[in-house]
């Protein structure tokens, strides 16, 4: 799994084709997508212009909760599986828990879609560390992709995850720009001769999440992967580390929210 992947939220047809195939032609290989992005078929396109080896690529798409509860989810994720052309993703996640469902019953669909060749591993996304745990005592959940940024406080949760062995994916890495904005990091950014967003991105990496950062311009995308080579010092850490208090989480449902972990 590469350090670095690429998010396609809210691309859609040309463009998310586009930025795909230049994502691959750069260097990414860690593809990020979902049912609910409405896009896996231009993804699929991008994967096919970029005309590298299956094995080269790292693909996860995610399940819409609702599709667990109304007996579609393994259907839908033949058709994820189709609309990629990759044959099988590399994970395979539940996009959000479903409060209706008990956490066995979302992870019983996704062994079943494993178990039928549609995945090589399974996993969740914006579980709180409780439901982290409770699906982690039924399988091997290969990742958590949560919200995870300076801005926002998860140190509770990636000890769990830590704990777990689970590796992290972060969504949002840079809060939509909003890292990159601080004092704190362009001041630091300045002190490597690097962007913002490399040292917003370099601090995730930092605390052994793969961060999963979505651009729709090359220069980003290519800033973006050199992130992968920016060591921070401790002390420079320590200052970004500060920047969650107060903790400002961004991505919330309108329903249906779990009960996150602060
Ligand atoms: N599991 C979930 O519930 C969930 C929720 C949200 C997102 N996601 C996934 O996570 C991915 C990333 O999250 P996100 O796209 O919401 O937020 P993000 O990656 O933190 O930020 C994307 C924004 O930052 C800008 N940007 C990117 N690189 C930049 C750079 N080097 N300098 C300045 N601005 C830069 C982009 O604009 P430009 O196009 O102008 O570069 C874009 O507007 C999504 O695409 C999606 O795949 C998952």
């Amino acid at each position: 799994m590469q350090k670095i992947g690429l998010g396609t939220w809210p691309l859609k047809d040309s463009l998310c084709r586009e930025v795909v195939a230049t994502a691959l032609e750069l260097g990414y290989r860690h593809i990020d997508t979902a049912q609910m992005y409405a896009n896996e078929a231009a993804v699929g396109q991008g994967i096919a212009d970029a005309g590298l080896e299956r094995d080269a690529l790292f693909v996860v798409t995610k399940i819409w909760p609702s599709s667990f509860e109304d007996g579609t989810a393994l259907a839908r994720a033949r058709a994820s599986i189709a609309a990629l052309g990759v044959g099988a993703v590399d994970q395979l996640l539940v996009h959000w828990p479903n409060p209706r469902l008990k956490v066995a019953q979302i992870i019983e669909t996704l062994q079943a879609a494993r178990d039928e060749g549609l995945a090589h591993s399974i996993g969740v996304s914006n579980f709180p560390s409780a439901l982290m745990a409770e699906a982690a005592a039924l399988d091997t959940i290969a990742t958590n992709q949560v919200e995870f940024h300076a801005l926002l406080d998860q140190r509770k949760l990636l000890a769990v995850a830590n704990d777990l062995g689970i590796r992290l994916t972060a969504y949002m890495p840079i809060a939509r720009g909003k890292v990159p904005e601080h004092p704190v990091v362009q001041d630091i950014a300045a002190a490597h001769s690097a962007q913002p967003a490399q040292v917003a991105l370099a601090w995730v990496m930092a605390k052994g999440v793969t961060p999963i950062c979505m651009s729709t311009k090359r220069a980003n995308l290519a800033s973006n992967l050199g992130a992968c080579d920016l060591a921070l010092s401790p002390d420079e850490i320590v200052r970004i580390d500060a920047l969650s208090s107060p903790s400002q989480r961004f991505c919330e449902r309108d329903s249906d929210n779990p009960d996150w972990d602060n």
